[in-house]
């Protein structure tokens, strides 16, 4: 049986990587019989992702070199790492998808959605995400987390406008996504968030 494929998004500062591997350890207590479950990120996942990540988060560049590095990763992620793991019926959790790509360079950029979607088609050739997980905060509570936490990389110092489209292009893809795409209120607890998280999981 393939595997099954859940991601984590939301803008920068809004608290998901901090359930990742929670979540993740979860999951593990009710795989089925002989199946792993794997934790993997984008951009990134792969050596070359890796490189391609320090590149994307360090360097200014063209918006549309952007999306094509982030997709090239993608697609190198999607090769080595996730399909292999689905088709031998091990579970990949991923640190943000192609989700991000629509918030971040299509809303936050401005990048038309039609050539995102041309992206998506080739690289993904219908791969989605059976579960997407998106931490949603107002963006003055992700400033405020970020600011307490870590120095910013390219995109944690883009402008409040920037996370203002990010954000409601994440909520847009919410609303329009079939239930795929859960939207959680991380301005909660942590305790809170995972109690929602383990029902949510649990019909997973
Ligand atoms: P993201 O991965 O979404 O950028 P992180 O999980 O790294 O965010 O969290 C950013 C900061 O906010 C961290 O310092 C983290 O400890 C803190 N944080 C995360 N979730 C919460 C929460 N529910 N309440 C308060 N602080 C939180
Ligand atoms: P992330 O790993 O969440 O950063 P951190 O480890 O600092 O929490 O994501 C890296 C950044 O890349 C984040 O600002 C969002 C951005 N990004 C895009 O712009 N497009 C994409 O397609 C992806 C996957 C990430």
């Amino acid at each position: 049986m393939r595997g099954k494929f859940i991601t984590f998004e939301g803008i920068d500062g809004a608290g998901k990587s901090t359930h990742v591997e929670w979540a993740a350890a979860l999951l593990r207590q009710r795989l089925p019989a002989g199946a792993t479950l794997l934790t993997t990120r984008e951009p990134g996942g792969t050596p070359l992702g890796e490189t391609l990540r320090d590149i994307l988060l360090h360097r200014p560049m063209h918006l549309e070199t952007e999306a094509l590095l982030m997709f090239a990763a993608r697609r190198e992620h999607i090769a080595q790492v996730i399909e292999p793991a689905l088709s031998r019926g091990d579970w990949v959790v991923s640190d943000r998808f192609t989700d991000a790509s629509f918030a971040y360079q299509g809303g936050g950029r401005g990048l038309s959605r039609a050539k995102l979607e041309v992206l998506e088609q080739w690289v993904q050739e219908g791969l989605q995400p059976d579960l997407t997980l998106l931490f949603d905060v107002p963006l003055e509570v992700a400033r405020e987390r970020l600011a307490a936490a870590r120095q910013p990389d390219k995109f944690e110092a883009e402008s409040a406008a920037f996370f203002e489209r990010t954000r409601a292009e994440y909520l847009r893809r919410a609303e329009e996504s079939g239930g795929r795409i859960r939207v959680i209120d991380s301005t909660r607890s942590v305790d809170k968030i995972r109690a929602e998280l383990e029902e949510i999981l649990a019909s997973a």
